[in-house]
C-alpha cells in the first residue's frame, strides 16, 4: 500500500478544527463601544481609518458573534460621560465583556480608565490604526492599565480580532 504522509495529518487537523468550533461556542453578551468621531468612519481620514463604516463593522460583529452563540450590543457616542454611564451599567445589564475603541479619549481620559477598572468586566482596548506608530500624543493610553489587552493596527479587522480574543478569553476562564 502506498502511504501518503500528508493525508492523515490533514484529516486530523480538519477534525480538530471541527472540535474547536464546537468548543469555542460561548453564550456571552459583549458590549462594543466606540468613542468620539468613530461615527464618521468611512468618510473620516480614509487613508488612516479605511472606508468601512461603523454600521458595516457592527453588522460583521453581529454575524461573527452569532457563529459562536454569542451576541453583541454595539454603541457609539461622542460624549465621555455617556461612555462612562454605559460601562458602569454593563454588569447590571448582563454583559460578560466589553470591547472599546475610546478614540481620542484613549489618550486623555482617566475617568474612562476608572470606569473600566470599576466595572470588573474583561475589557479589550482596540484601535483601527496603530497609535504607537503615529503622533507622540497617541503613544500614551490612559485606559490600557485597566484592560485585559489591546488590538490595534488592523483597520476594521481590529474589531473582529478583539471579539475573537475576548470570546476565547471567556471560554478559557469558564473552563477553569
Ligand atoms: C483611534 C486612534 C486614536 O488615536 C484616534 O484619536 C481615534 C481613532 C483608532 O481607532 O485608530 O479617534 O482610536
Amino acid at each position: 500500500m502506498v502511504t501518503r504522509p500528508g493525508r492523515p495529518r490533514l484529516r486530523a487537523l480538519a477534525s480538530t478544527s471541527e472540535t474547536d468550533k464546537k468548543d469555542k461556542s460561548v453564550a456571552a453578551k459583549v458590549l462594543v463601544l466606540s468613542g468620539p468621531n468613530l461615527d464618521r468612519l468611512g468618510r473620516r481620514e480614509p487613508e488612516i481609518y479605511g472606508r468601512t463604516t461603523l454600521a458595516e463593522i457592527h453588522q460583521r460583529l453581529a454575524e461573527q458573534a452569532s457563529r459562536r452563540s454569542a451576541s453583541v450590543d454595539c454603541r457609539q457616542s461622542n460624549h465621555e460621560g455617556v461612555l462612562i454611564d454605559w460601562i458602569g451599567q454593563a454588569g447590571d445589564d448582563g454583559f460578560d465583556a466589553i470591547l472599546i475603541n475610546p478614540g481620542a479619549y484613549t489618550h486623555t481620559s482617566y475617568a474612562l480608565h476608572d470606569a473600566i477598572k470599576g466595572c470588573g468586566l474583561p475589557t479589550v482596548e482596540l484601535h483601527l490604526s496603530n497609535p504607537d506608530a503615529r503622533e507622540e500624543f497617541r503613544r500614551h493610553s490612559c485606559v490600557a492599565p485597566a484592560c485585559l489587552g489591546r488590538i490595534a493596527g488592523f483597520g476594521a479587522g481590529s474589531y473582529g480580532l478583539a471579539l475573537t480574543a475576548v470570546l476565547d478569553h471567556l471560554v478559557r476562564t469558564r473552563l477553569r
